[in-house]
């Protein structure tokens, strides 16, 4: 869209003047070109992306650590074969289930940034007390804590990149926060296997060997806790939200790197008022009696679950994160080891480089995501992803049908199979991988957003735990059937996006109402048009016709009152 089309839309005097035109063209190429031309979008994203860094090596990490002898010797009943060693690896995500539910308040009361910088904060204490561990019990708090931040992170961090990015390249800067998870996980996984030689592999070896690797995560975390403070800016929508309109319009300036009278930026931060204040004056309207912050809290958490459209949302969101855990991808990231064991890859060094091989294919399919996820949509990318995935599973599953009492003499089978293992991962990487994480960050209102993705992220943590507990429970008694579990929920991915999931590519956050049915009704339409008719004569700086107060008045102070 040209500079005169924006314009135009300032001054466009009806509602659906305004949002038939879009601004998605207006901000330039999407994918790789977009992102170099938005460098700052493009270095904001990957240094928030830390945070994903974080959860990475986080759930890399421990798997190395629970193996090595001076771990086994101090946490007899955690490492090796130890009756806890399953809770201590999914007592943190427990804690995540429990971080991203508690992030919602914080990221709508002190700010997305902030409620990062709270989360960098439960991090550092979770990893100070895994890294100095004396007992159990430091252990399993430490975990925890550090969880309660990971989960945090995880939802709001791709809030934050979220609500910064223009449309064309929202998809690919949430990217970002996949390729940082991934490289979390094949840093500490290889960053493991070099401390494990520290004092030797045996009985000499150093306590360093596994303090280290949880220590050196207090790097990132640090870098991040900083960052929050003197390099990320505060959302623009979470400015506009708390009625910090002026502050609001510098940032979306200096992020645009346009000046802020520039028709794009005034175009932009129209919708953002438009879609806020429409949200303030919905609550305030259908519930006039919700006056504080927590009354109001509770209303929105009701309207999630009891309004069809913001209802449909939620379960789309919720179902993705919990379709992309059960793509089974964490039974290869937890147990791949064993499972290449299991195929026929004997040897403790060829099924720890298979392991490794996982982790390098898993970063590096990340990146083509970043180019295709806002040019070819959302839904073609998961589709794809989806039917690769199946077919690898169903490969290995019939494979491991077939020879799993002859391994031993069919060793071309058993690297077939670790292919598809590969193939699979490749597939899960650039799909569900990231489109897990953007698609939440998208649909909703700025009213409900945190909220949402809070609810959202937890059924990632909480479907993550089901899987970490089943897989070796599987892998045991179904044995190959383990595999076709995970294929039938990678078809039921692929079915359902084809027939339901609506493509959110390039449509401005503040029009995604248009895709669920949120704006149908004479009601919102005219609720809609009160605003846009006020925001046109602030725009114009016309003082607007009321008997009483503006509704922005009146909404102003409610708003401030609030925060
Ligand atoms: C998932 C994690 C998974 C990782 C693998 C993420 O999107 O949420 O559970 O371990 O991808 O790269």
């Amino acid at each position: 869209m040209s500079n005169e089309k924006a314009d135009q839309m300032i001054r466009s005097s009806s509602v659906e003047e305004m949002s038939s035109l879009d601004l998605d063209s207006a901000y330039g190429p999407s994918g790789f070109r977009g992102l170099v031309k938005s460098s700052n979008i493009l270095f904001y994203a990957l240094f928030a992306s830390l945070g994903g860094f974080l959860f990475g090596y986080d759930q890399g990490v421990i798997s190395g650590v629970l193996v090595m002898s001076d771990f086994e010797t101090r946490f007899p009943r955690v490492g090796g074969n130890g009756d806890l060693q399953g809770w201590v690896v999914s007592i943190m995500q427990l804690g995540a289930f429990v971080g991203a539910l508690i992030n919602s308040p914080l990221a709508d009361r002190l700010s997305r940034r902030y409620s990062i910088a709270v989360a960098c904060v439960a991090f550092l204490i979770g990893s100070v007390l895994q890294a100095g561990a004396i007992d159990n019990s430091m252990l399993f708090i430490g975990r925890f804590i550090g969880g309660i931040g990971l989960g945090q992170i995880s939802m709001g961090v791709p809030l934050w990149i979220g609500e910064i990015a223009p449309p064309n390249l929202r998809g690919s800067a949430v990217t970002m926060q996949q390729f940082a998870i991934a490289s979390g996980i094949m840093i500490s996984f290889w960053l493991d296997y070099g401390t494990q030689y520290i004092g030797g592999i045996g009985e000499g070896q150093s306590q360093l060997a596994w303090r280290l690797p949880f220590a050196l995560r207090v790097i990132p975390a640090i870098t991040l806790l900083v960052g929050c403070f003197f390099i990320l800016p505060f959302s623009p929508r979470w400015l506009v939200k708390v009625r910090r309109e002026h502050e609001a319009l510098a940032v979306l300036s200096r992020l645009r790197k346009l000046p802020e009278n520039h028709p794009i930026v005034q175009a932009e931060i129209m919708q953002i008022k438009a879609g806020a204040r429409f949200d303030a004056l919905t609550i305030k309207e259908k519930f006039p009696n919700a006056k504080t912050s927590a009354q109001i809290a509770y209303q929105q958490y009701k309207e999630l679950f009891t309004q069809k459209h913001l209802a449909k949302r939620l379960f789309v969101a919720c179902f993705l994160q919990f379709l992309q855990q059960f793509t089974g991808v964490n039974a290869i990231i937890y147990y791949a080891p064993k499972m290449f064991k299991s195929i026929g890859l004997s040897g403790n060094s060829v099924s720890l480089l298979a392991t490794g091989v996982v982790g390098i294919i898993n970063v590096i399919a990340t990146v083509p995501a970043i180019g295709i996820v806002d040019n070819f949509g959302r839904r073609v990318v998961l589709m794809f992803g989806a039917i690769f995935m199946s077919l690898s599973h169903f490969i290995i599953a019939t494979l491991y049908a077939i020879y799993e009492h002859s391994w031993a003499e069919h060793l071309s089978a058993g690297w077939a199979a670790a292919a598809f293992v590969w193939f699979f991962v490749f597939n899960f990487a650039y799909s569900v991988g990231c489109i897990a994480w953007i698609y939440p960050t998208e649909i909703f209102p700025l009213g409900v957003r945190a909220q949402a993705m809070g609810i959202a992220i937890s059924v990632n943590w909480i479907s993550n735990f089901v899987i970490g507990l089943i897989t070796p429970i599987m892998l045991n008694y179904i044995k190959f059937g383990t595999f076709y579990f995970f294929f039938a929920f990678t078809m039921v991915l692929f079915c359902w996006v084809m027939f339901f999931l609506p493509e959110t590519k390039g449509v401005p956050m503040e029009e995604m109402d248009k895709l669920w049915g949120g704006s149908e009704g004479k009601e919102t339409a005219d609720r809609m048009a009160r605003i846009q008719n006020e925001l046109k004569c602030e725009s114009r700086n016309v003082p607007i016709y009321s008997k009483t107060s503006s509704y922005s008045d009146e909404l102003d102070i409610e708003m401030q009152e609030q925060y």
